[in-house]
């Protein structure tokens, strides 16, 4: 009887702070060794001369949630589970999201109905807070964050979920009381819908100008007026998806002033800009996320962000919606109002890719920062942390096996998700995460996806661990 179910063998891994030639002994779903020259398991990976990293956590990506409109997300847990564990990625976190005038509590009830039996790999939920009444505050938001939901996101912007600033500091408040971490969309309502309402009154409909109704100042004042309220309730907040680099220039204000101030970025903010939502016809629908892609000098401040811990997560914020689908980016009023086309982009499967090649493979970058910020530092903010994140003994067995040296050139043929285009298409990269193995199972391996339908589980979350200021450097 062999010791372990399953060994991999020979490789070099990489946690957050260290790389090391290992073999990785798994037993249970869990890894029970890291040593050289482990005895033969049942089954072994032949890893020499690839690198064996944690699974990625992909801490913010969208999955059959509720749009309120004639839009429908392209992905749920069955596509989107299976797309991310081809790109490596191990655990994904969507969101839970209460719509306006209806109880938190029955949004996640509702979203565990739509998650069950249906993921690949394992998941937890954050919550969307819209509408934080006093039974919200007092009642169920604690209750939940109890349970195991210990991180929310709340909105400046879209007329349907945005808080003003008073909740936003009820929420601070109460977040502060229960240790859960807030996650704020920052970017000034008004100024982007004062904005659009003249684009639109003088023609300007197609998709580029969805950029132009979302400048950097909108994102920059919303992103200090949130570090403003959060230093007032003296509680940590992460900004995600930061695009532009007036929004980093006030966190690396706030961080330098010794705030707890977090961020995220996301793979659109390094290789799209405001020109892709300018392709020809309506193609530029297929770029159109909030906040937009900006411009070079932002992807090189974004580029300084992740190598100097501005950022502590990278995630894809995957918000998945068919091109050529009325239920997609060509709902009916797209084609005669930018403002109507579905925000958002697909990424699950390329977000480790494209950051590997361009960031590890190009010298951006170290291994040790590519693994905190694709895994280690979300699974530790978001209370996941030891289980996953790490390879580490008693952790689940999460890895991901690239190879270094593999080249690929994009393409959505190749993906798997249920989007029928990528942003992405025919960008080359150098890197590629050739087996997915989660809780020791091998699910991806050279090409083929194998895995059970709803072996994926829920993962209740521990309120989040403090982290470092720096936590984004090695
Ligand atoms: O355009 C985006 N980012 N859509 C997804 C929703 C959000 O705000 O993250
Ligand atoms: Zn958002
Ligand atoms: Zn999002």
């Amino acid at each position: 009887m062999a010791d372990f179910d399953l060994v991999v063998r020979g490789g070099t891994a990489a946690t957050a702070v260290d790389v090391f030639r290992t073999d990785i002994g798994i037993r249970d779903g869990r890894i029970v060794a890291l040593a050289a020259d482990l005895p033969p398991g049942q089954r072994e990976i032949d890893a020499t001369g690839l690198l064996v990293l944690p699974g990625g956590v992909d801490a913010h990506c969208h999955l059959d949630q509720p749009t309120g409109d004639e839009s429908v997300m392209a992905d749920g847990f069955e596509s989107g589970t299976r797309s991310a564990a081809c790109g490596g990625t191990t655990t994904l976190m969507p969101f839970a999201a209460q719509m306006k005038g209806h109880s938190l509590r029955e949004a996640v009830a509702d979203y565990h109905r739509r998650a069950e039996g249906k993921a690949f790999v394992d998941y937890a939920f954050h919550l969307i807070v819209t509408d934080p009444t006093p039974h919200v505050l007092g009642q169920e938001l604690p209750a939940l964050i109890r349970d195991g939901y210990t991180s929310f996101k709340i909105y400046m912007t879209y007329e349907a979920l945005k808080l003003s600033d008073r909740e936003i500091l009820d929420v601070l408040a109460l977040a502060r009381a229960e240790r859960a971490l807030v996650m704020i969309h920052a970017e000034n309502a008004d100024c982007i819908g004062w904005l659009t309402e003249r684009l639109e009154r003088a023609g300007d409909v197609a998709p580029r100008f969805h950029a132009v109704a979302r400048p950097q100042i909108a994102e920059r004042e919303a992103t200090h007026r949130a570090i403003a309220l959060a230093e007032l309730v003296d509680t940590p907040v992460l900004i995600v998806h930061v695009s532009g680099s007036e929004a980093i220039e006030q966190i690396r204000w706030a961080k330098s002033r010794g705030l707890r101030i977090y961020a995220e970025t996301c793979p659109q903010y390094l290789f799209l800009t405001a020109d892709d939502l300018a392709a020809p016809g309506f193609h530029g629908a297929k770029c159109v996320c909030s906040p937009p892609p900006r411009d070079r000098a932002s992807q090189a401040a974004v580029w300084d962000g992740l190598r100097d811990g501005l950022f502590q997560i990278f995630s894809s914020d995957h918000a998945p919606f068919r091109y050529d689908d009325p239920k997609g980016k060509k709902v009916p009023m797209a084609a005669s109002r930018f403002a109507c086309i579905p925000n958002g982009i697909p990424g699950l499967e390329t977000r480790l890719p494209l950051l590997f090649s361009a960031g590890v493979s190009e010298g951006r970058i170290d291994l040790c920062q590519f693994v905190a910020l694709t895994a280690t530092n979300a699974a530790k903010m978001y209370g996941l942390y030891p289980r996953k994140g790490s390879i580490a003994i008693g952790g689940d067995a999460d890895l991901a096996i690239w190879d270094p040296a593999r080249e690929i050139t994009i393409a959505n043929t190749m993906l798997h998700h249920d989007v029928d285009y990528t942003p992405y298409e025919g960008m080359r990269v150098r890197g590629w995460p050739v087996t997915t193995i989660s809780r020791g199972e091998i699910v991806w391996s050279n090409g083929t996806f194998d895995a059970t339908l709803g072996r994926g589980r829920f993962l209740a979350c521990e309120p989040p661990q403090a982290l470092a200021p720096n936590a984004g450097r090695p």
